[in-house]
């Protein structure tokens, strides 16, 4: 039977979310309806993420969760990277998975879908560079907030990271492409633009890099904010550095991961960096805009870690007082070359790790709150907030802000943060600005 409604879950990152709208928007324009729940959905679409083997494992778990009670179950779709990553092996491991289909195929899921009602199960893992964005339906509405993906693909090859693999060479997206879908993001009411990619700082057309992209972006009437993430400190330019300095738009938030601040763990892990280099990198973007929120991921538990080089780890996050910063246990990967290291750490060594990890982190962010407490600023309202009158938007420093307001969400208001938590702010309303 032709599925007429559908539900797409989308795990892992941001990139994942922006295909995930693009998959909705396709279904949509194929004359298929969004359901609320997979429960009452003919299609379930699971865009899944493959960076920790959790994330790996949970979508099988979620698979099997289809099952319905009469015995029935929905056309399932495998997306994402474990459809990537595993592609007719997904189909022998889940006998209820009926289409199998990659990040760079997905404009291929109406044939697909189709083929599947029939009673096929069709597999679609190639990699043909960019040409899925020219035959996706153009975009029409936008959140407040909106994800535009620019970049694709990573050629870094950490030693842990599956994504050069799942996601495969680094690819830009062109100059026109980008300030085209930039700018029906806007039409459709986007007030802010976070420009994505694994690698985003390496986004280039020519000789135009992501800060001349930046430039232009902020000159669309309408877009009041840009955003960009992920960045490798490798491909962290001088223009782009100089950009944030000058270009108001652009919000003073910067998401530089480092790993580890173990110079030797970080030679491990193919950084191409040192504690050293980044240090100095951000001396530069706190001269740049010396009110910059940065963020970094964190990785403990990786090959050969010793108590010192986690130490360094602690260490370099005192250094730079982040404003917000993620950290995991090393997960080994099938296929990495860090799965095959001599003195993998233990699963309880990792997790005290990862403890006393999260107990630093915690203290700078709640830190970096309190340090804007007292602050005037604007806030971009994107949702309500779980009590009546309460709506939450993002401050310029990307911290989340409640405020009791009668503002819709793309509005942005006038706010004084009053008080701060490790996670949010509260604000009260100056005065309504902008609508
Ligand atoms: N391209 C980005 C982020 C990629 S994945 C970058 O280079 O920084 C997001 C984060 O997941 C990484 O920054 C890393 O901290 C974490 N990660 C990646 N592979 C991992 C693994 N095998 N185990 C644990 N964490 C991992
Ligand atoms: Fe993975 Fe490293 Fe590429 Fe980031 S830079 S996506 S961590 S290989
Ligand atoms: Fe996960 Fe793929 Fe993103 S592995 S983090 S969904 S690129």
């Amino acid at each position: 039977m032709t599925p007429k409604t559908f539900k797409i879950k989308s795990f892992g990152c941001q990139m994942n979310v922006y295909d995930g709208e693009r998959m909705s928007e396709l279904l949509a324009a194929e004359g298929m309806s969004a359901a609320a729940d997979s429960e009452d959905a003919d299609l379930v679409v699971l865009n899944t993420c493959h960076i920790r083997e959790k994330a790996a494992e949970k979508a099988y778990s979620d698979i099997g969760r289809l099952q319905r009670e009469d015995g029935s179950k929905p056309l399932i779709a495998l997306a994402g990277c474990v459809a990537q990553a595993e592609g007719t092996e997904a189909k022998r491991r889940s006998p209820m998975i009926d289409l199998v289909v990659g990040p760079q195929a997905y404009h291929r899921l109406p044939e697909m879908i189709a083929e599947a009602a029939r009673g096929g199960r069709p597999v679609d893992t190639d990699m043909p560079a960019l040409s899925k964005f020219d035959l996706l339906p153009a975009r029409r509405r936008a959140n407040p907030s909106a994800y535009l993906t620019v970049q694709e693909g990573c050629d870094k090859f950490c030693t842990y990271c599956v994504v050069p693999y799942t996601r495969g060479a680094e690819v830009s997206r062109p100059w026109e492409d980008v300030t085209a879908e930039a700018q029906a993001l806007v039409d459709g009411g986007a007030r802010e633009i976070v420009l994505l990619g694994q690698n985003v700082n390496a986004w280039s057309d020519g000789q135009r890099g992501l800060a001349e992209l930046i430039r232009a972006l902020a000159t669309i009437d309408g877009l009041e904010r840009i955003r960009y993430t992920t960045s490798h400190p490798a491909d962290m330019t001088d223009a782009l550095i100089a950009a944030h300095g000058e270009v108001e738009k652009l919000m003073p938030y910067l998401h530089l991961p480092v790993q580890s601040g173990s110079d030797c763990i970080l030679k491990a892990m193919n950084r191409s960096h040192t504690t050293d280099t980044y240090l100095r990198l951000l001396e530069q973007m706190r001269s740049a805009r010396p009110d910059i929120a940065l963020s970094g991921d964190f990785i403990v538990g990786f090959p050969g870690e010793t108590e010192a080089d986690f130490e360094a780890t602690l260490q370099i996050v005192d250094a730079v007082r982040y404003a917000a910063a993620y950290s995991f246990k090393y997960s080994a990967r099938p296929g990495t070359p860090a799965a095959v290291m001599e003195d993998q750490i233990p699963r309880d060594v990792m997790e005290d790790r990862l403890r006393r990890l999260h107990e630093r982190i915690n203290a700078h962010q709640l830190a970096f709150n309190r340090s804007k407490v007292g602050v005037d600023t604007q806030i971009l309202i994107e949702r309500a907030g779980r009590r009546d009158g309460q709506m939450i938007g993002k401050s310029p420093w990307l911290q989340s802000v409640h405020v009791d307001t009668a503002a819709r969400p793309g509005e942005i208001l006038d706010v004084t943060l009053v008080s701060a938590g490790p996670q949010s702010m509260a604000g009260a309303v100056i005065e309504r600005i902008a609508a």
